[in-house]
């Protein structure tokens, strides 16, 4: 069948491995139970999702294969005992039965990049500061250690052969234990294992592939996941990385597996919204082309058009998608069935996937709640009885209860106040590097659409709106407000509510800005507007800017905010809006900023007067989202799959 996304979906070679596409799914260090190495059946079914999508091959990311030197590791179990591999025969052969393939990545790791556990040195090739405690130093693994690890190695590249993996790929990536002893910045030893010299540096991970391929012959895929640069002075060059993929495709490495950067360049390694999709093609992938015939792969925010570009252009033979595949894990399944506006897309927002770890919630998505549990939510049956039910406002916690409902066979109606779906998204998503925003609501309201449910715009429910009599359930989502502080004079004609900033009234907003609120939607708006060449400065009160943002997408908006030449100004607070700008006050006393435009960006208050009375009235009622709890994207479509997941 002609389909403009072919060369995505053709057979494709590692080594001997036929892959029936070029889809593979990243490296993901979750779904598998690492705390006791052993595979329950929420593990195979989350994996089976993912192969029944269609995906090509499955990486199934980091497993240990010793537990006896890495701090990170020591709790944990990889994979080696008979236990454990019987769960790795029962995942494979359930996966190879959708004709994918599966491959391990065997790791040692993440030395310096561990996170601290009380009492235990982490350690590294010699003594580095560490990464979450600089004030911390590693301890260099001893020669002993480092036999060990490389026979724990070939024993793990045994088990995975004999479990029925199809191929196994080295963790030699962005700064973790192996790459620390690859990296002179990292690496200081004075012994065999030191990188005086090439030979030395390459020691350990010669040595490492040498007892894998031991292990499992001379036909078996064996991938190298390296960084092409590690984006920081002293770190990795391009011209090195050319030097070591020479002499590991002499040595026997069947594949590269490229990417960019180190925990010290966070945003590279889970790119973050602010990064352009398909990131790494070109800075990694298409040089690691130029410089080696064997398979390339590449990972990078990914998307089906991106991904098409890759490997048309020449410069990857496999695609590899990690937070895609968590947001929809039909990925290519979909393109193949000419069903791409069906995909549903990560936003990139690393919410739920990567800063789980550590909460107390499982490791998830934003936009797919039925992650690791599979069992339970991966397929939606339809109920016994199609019931009525009304959902009051269209955002995206409201439009994923109408998808749900309808999938479940429901009757369902969406009353929406404004004229279009998306609610606060609407206005979020207007920032280039918020179009991924965009694109979720487009998913919705193709999936609304084709599922028939029936919207009706511009009609604002009350608790004695008629709608709701004949209801069986009513989804109360109506959202937020921006929150306006009652500062003197913010009535001003130089002041803008943030929503309002984005959405309406753009031509009002003059060349010198203030945006006051150094919050999510305060950087984002502020970022945007300096990109347009404004001059910008953001006044916080506290004095940590992004206080309620993750780790990860911190890092990358501090950067942009430097590059774009934002002024911050954090323990400030706003005092005053007058005709000049603002009066801020902080240690240092009062001060007029002078403004042609303040933005006032302070959060948002839930929308729940209507909300509330509506609950008053109606027992089959129930609120989600912002109009019950102010969230962002992931609580308000968590919250509203399972509205509608639960009428039966
Ligand atoms: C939750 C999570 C866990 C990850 N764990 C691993 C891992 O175990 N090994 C690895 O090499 N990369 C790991 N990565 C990085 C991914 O393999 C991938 O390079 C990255 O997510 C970028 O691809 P994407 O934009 O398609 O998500 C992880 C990423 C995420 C989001």
């Amino acid at each position: 069948m002609e389909n403009s996304y072919n060369k995505l979906l053709e057979r494709a070679y590692i080594g001997k491995l036929g892959v029936k596409n070029r889809f593979v799914m990243a490296p993901m260090g979750i779904g598998i139970d690492v705390m006791s190495g052993c595979i329950e059946e929420k593990d195979v079914e989350y994996y089976a999702e993912r192969a029944r999508g269609g995906t090509g091959m499955l990486n199934l990311g980091f497993q240990i294969v010793t537990n006896k030197t890495d701090p990170f590791t020591m709790s944990r179990y990889g994979i080696g005992t008979p236990l454990q591999e019987m769960g790795w025969t029962r995942l494979c052969d359930r996966v190879h039965g959708y004709g994918t393939a599966v491959m391990v990545q065997l790791s040692c790791g993440l030395g310096r990049n561990a996170m601290m556990v009380p009492g235990v040195q982490n350690v590294s090739s010699s003594e580095n500061a560490c990464f979450f405690d600089p004030s911390s130093m590693t301890r260099p693994l001893t020669a002993e250690e480092i036999h060990a690890i490389v026979q724990a190695f070939g024993a793990a590249a045994a088990a995975c052969k004999r479990a029925g993996v199809d191929a196994i790929e080295i963790h030699g990536h962005v700064g973790y234990l192996l790459d620390q002893f690859m990296t002179p910045l990292w690496n200081k030893r004075e012994d065999e294992y030191g990188a005086q010299t090439f030979e030395n540096k390459m020691r350990f991970v010669t040595e490492i592939y040498q007892a894998c391929r031991a292990a499992v012959g001379s036909d078996y895929p064996i991938a190298f996941r390296m960084v092409i640069e590690h984006g920081i002075a002293g770190g990795r060059t391009r011209e090195e990385s050319a030097e070591i993929i020479r002499y590991l495709d002499h040595l026997g490495i069947d594949a590269f597996d490229v990417d960019w950067g180190c925990y010290d360049a966070y945003e590279w390694v889970f790119p973050t919204c602010y990064m352009p999709d398909g990131c790494l093609m070109d800075i990694s992938a298409a040089y690691a082309k130029s410089i080696t015939k064997k398979p390339v792969m590449v990972a990078g925010a990914f998307t089906p058009e991106t991904a098409k570009q890759a490997v048309e252009e020449g410069k990857a033979d496999f695609i590899v998608i990690g937070r895609g595949l968590l947001a929809d894990p039909e990925f290519a399944g979909k393109l193949q069935e000419g069903r791409r506006e069906d995909i549903r897309p990560c936003i990139k927002c690393n919410r739920f996937c990567l800063s789980a770890s550590g909460t107390a919630r499982d490791s998830s998505c934003s936009v797919n709640p039925a992650v690791l549990k599979e069992t339970i939510y991966g397929r939606i049956a339809k109920a016994k009885k199609s019931r009525k039910v009304v959902v009051v406002g269209g955002g995206v916690g409201g439009m994923e209860a109408a998808r749900v409902a309808a999938m479940k066979g429901h009757e369902v109606i969406v009353y929406e106040k404004t004229d279009k779906l998306g609610g606060q998204l609407l206005a979020a998503s207007v920032p280039v590097f918020k179009g991924r925003l965009a694109m979720l609501v487009d998913y919705y309201k193709v999936q609304l659409d084709k599922l028939g449910v029936k919207v009706e715009y511009g009609k604002e429910i009350t608790a004695d709106s008629e709608e709701l009599k004949d209801a069986y359930k009513i989804i109360v989502a109506t959202g937020a407000h921006g929150f306006v502080p009652p500062i003197k004079g913010v009535n001003g004609t130089k002041v803008l509510e943030v929503i309002d900033a984005h959405t309406g009234d753009q031509a009002r907003i003059g060349t010198k800005v203030i945006v006051a609120g150094g919050g999510p939607s305060g950087c984002d708006c502020a970022i945007e507007l300096a990109m347009e060449g404004k001059e910008v400065t953001i006044v916080e009160m506290l004095d940590k800017l992004y206080p309620t943002g993750t780790l990860d997408n911190r890092f990358s908006v501090l950067r942009r905010i430097q590059e774009e030449k934002i002024t911050v100004m954090t323990g400030t607070k706003v005092k005053e809006f007058n005709d000049k700008g603002a009066i801020v006050e902080s240690k240092d006393g009062e001060k007029t900023l002078e403004a042609d435009t303040i933005i006032v960006a302070m959060g948002t208050r839930p929308n729940s007067e209507v909300a509330e009375k509506i609950l008053d009235k109606y027992v089959c009622a129930q609120t989600i989202g912002d109009c019950r709890v102010i969230g962002q994207v992931g609580e308000a479509v968590h919250q509203g799959f399972y509205a509608g997941w639960c009428i039966e």
